[in-house]
């Protein structure tokens, strides 16, 4: 009865809360939570997890413990899809059943979890299992795999899916440490965004800390038949066995990126920094998952040319993991500041003539994603509502925010701005922060140490205004202007001297080339560099683009198996959303994607599902 009670009050709380979000975002700073950290905040969490591969579940515990900040006598999570089956306080020495409510799905937000904790309890325990569905996880089958003999699994929590698969405060403004037990089948390696041990024991049963406190989004799981390469004393890749060496040659440089950036900005803060490799079908390029990176297979290209998104995601060591973003709307705070230091990095180990190469590919991209946004989404600190971040991905978060950093890099000097940077991240390490926050801080201990150099109003510019500032940077490169030239020769039937040609040459090449170029000069591209045949999943994904505009059959089959074989979302939506535009191909793609379907991930799924049925 007691309990009848109090879930009837919370029902008519919960429509209460909405009412008032709807109207003001005051009760909370994440529109993107239903957490409420001014009254109750989980500090430690238990996970204590079984992966079942037959049932593609998690099943298992979380208990956390409880830091009370305010009167609350109960505490809300979140949650999506999630059976919740009992929840216990920890209460007079033992575990205690309590109340709990889950409220009425919300199509983005997912449920809210409502527990009763009393208003003693310093631990809370939930039993749970997870949906064969949920959007963070992905399920793949042995014939799935590259070994085909094992099944494989990961999760993908930034920026709202950890909550599909742990009920959790799934706020970037919270920061948690956390333990894990986890089971799987006898052969299986388990590993997490934590302490990963370099040990050949594959008895399916391990164990985890993350000592640090880390927001929600970073904590990460996979299992599969993962063999260990180490590449140095503190870093080794994890991968299928047919990719293993191929990694760890690809990726030899990590340890050497490490060194450099802690010349920069301080020490590495995390002990060992280990990459993961996953399945093709990983929805992006990489993850920042700590101590642990998560990568994409389609940046092994056997030539070391991808390698700046190892030297991305190691930066978010220092911008990300270590500083925070505290909501969605401040996601800048960590990619524009990774994509400013993954450009450094790139600069102290292969010079500026590359680094230069890989800002100015940037900056076209930014360009482009400018050009088809609403102008109030090219703003720094975006209004998203209550939006999915996911739907308002973009490159304005990324370029735009390095922009800002290289146009403050150019008035206060390398020197000044690289000291405050590397003061920045003591002064907020392990802590999350917000834009308005960052911008009390740049005024102080920038803007006011060195006057008359950026006025307030301009750095308002940068965070709240679309576009561009007329005086932003726009990145250049030498090599590129040779592009050019030689691009504009070729039109007229001369030669490429492509020898010396890197990936990103050959990007620009691509992506420069005339709208109006011919079917002949198309043939006679192909014919000459085996562009449709290209390993490089980078220079395909360009080369199919431009056949798809420009009806080069030839590359047809070559489309076909790539949506079949690639899950990368940035690989694979701009190929399908350029299909979209005529009926012909919206068909053929619409059959494409059946096909590929079960082996993409939720995410990919939704997203390309968006554009090939928009009406849904
Ligand atoms: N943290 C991001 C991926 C992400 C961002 C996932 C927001 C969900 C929400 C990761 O570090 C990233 O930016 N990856 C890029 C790397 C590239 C910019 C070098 C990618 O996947 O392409
Ligand atoms: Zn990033």
């Amino acid at each position: 009865m007691a309990i009848q009670q109090q879930l009837i009050q919370w029902a008519s709380a919960a429509t209460l809360v909405t009412a008032v979000a709807s109207s003001a975002n005051v009760w909370a700073q994440d529109a993107h939570s239903y957490a409420k950290l001014d009254e109750v905040t989980t500090p430690h969490l238990e996970l204590d997890l079984t992966i079942d591969f037959a049932e593609k579940r998690l099943t298992g515990t979380a208990t956390y413990d409880l830091a009370r900040h305010g009167e609350a006598d109960s505490i809300h999570l979140d949650t999506r899809e999630l059976r919740i089956h009992k929840t216990e306080v920890w209460q007079d020495g033992a575990w205690q059943e309590t109340a709990f409510a889950l409220g009425e799905p919300h199509e983005t937000l997912g449920q809210e979890l409502t527990v009763a904790i009393g208003e003693s309890s310093d631990k809370l325990r939930i039993h749970y299992e997870t949906a064969p569905t949920a959007s963070g996880l992905q399920w793949l089958t042995p014939a799935q795999t590259a070994g085909k003999k094992h099944p494989f699994m990961f999760s993908q929590s930034q920026p709202i899916h950890a909550r599909s698969w742990i009920p959790i405060q799934d706020t970037p403004a919270l920061r948690l440490t956390y333990n894990a037990e986890l089971r799987t089948p006898k052969g299986l390696l388990a590993v997490m965004s934590a302490d990963n041990s370099l040990s050949d024991n594959r008895d399916g049963s391990y164990s985890f800390t993350m000592p640090q406190p880390i927001p929600p989004y970073l904590i990460a799981i996979a299992a599969g038949d993962l063999e260990i390469k180490s590449i140095s004393d503190n870093v080794a890749v994890f991968a299928e066995s047919y990719i293993v060496d191929e990694a760890a040659w690809e990726w030899a440089d990590t340890p050497a990126m490490i060194e450099a950036t802690e010349e920069m900005y301080g020490p590495y803060r995390w002990d060992r920094y280990d990459l993961l490799v996953l399945p093709p079908s990983f929805p992006y390029g990489g993850m920042e998952n700590p101590r642990l990176s998560f990568i994409t297979p389609t940046v092994v290209s056997g030539d070391r040319s991808l390698i700046n998104l190892i030297a991305h995601e190691l930066a978010h060591s220092w911008s990300g993991n270590l500083v925070t973003n505290a909501s969605w709307r401040d996601l800048w705070i960590n990619e524009g500041f990774t994509s400013y230091v993954e450009n450094r990095i790139m600069e102290a180990l292969f010079g500026e003539r590359r680094a230069q190469m890989e800002l100015a590919l940037g900056y076209q991209d930014l360009l482009v994603d400018m050009s088809r946004l609403a102008p109030e989404d090219t703003v720094l600190n975006i209004d998203l509502g209550t939006r999915h971040p996911d739907d308002v991905f973009s490159n304005v978060p990324y370029v735009k925010g390095q922009l800002f950093l290289v146009y403050l890099e150019n008035k206060f000097g390398r020197e000044k701005f690289d000291a405050f940077l590397r003061q920045y991240f003591d002064d907020f390490a392990f802590e999350s922060i917000s834009t308005a926050e960052f911008k009390d801080y740049i005024a102080s201990n920038l803007l006011a140490k060195y006057p008359n150099v950026v006025s307030m109003d301009k750095i308002n510019e940068w965070i709240h205004q679309p576009g561009l500032p007329a005086d932003a940077p726009q990145p250049e490169s030498d090599a590129f202007a040779q592009v050019e030239q030689q691009m504009q020769r070729w039109l007229k039937g001369g030669k490429l001297q492509t020898a010396e040609w890197t990936t990103h040459e050959w990007l620009h090449f691509i992506n420069n080339l005339p709208l109006d170029i011919s079917s002949t000069n198309m043939q006679r591209l192909d014919k000459d560099y085996d562009l449709t045949a290209s390993k490089n999943a980078e220079i395909a994904h360009a080369w199919l683009k431009l056949a798809i505009t420009k009806k080069y059959e030839p590359a047809r089959e070559r489309l076909r198996n790539y949506l079949l074989t690639i899950g990368r979302n940035k690989l694979v939506s701009p190929l399908y959303r350029e299909l979209a535009k005529t009926p012909e191909n919206l068909k053929w793609a619409r059959d494409v994607y059946q096909q590929a379907k079960p082996g993409y991930h939720p995410l990919t799924q939704s997203v390309n599902e968006a554009l090939l049925y928009p009406q849904n």
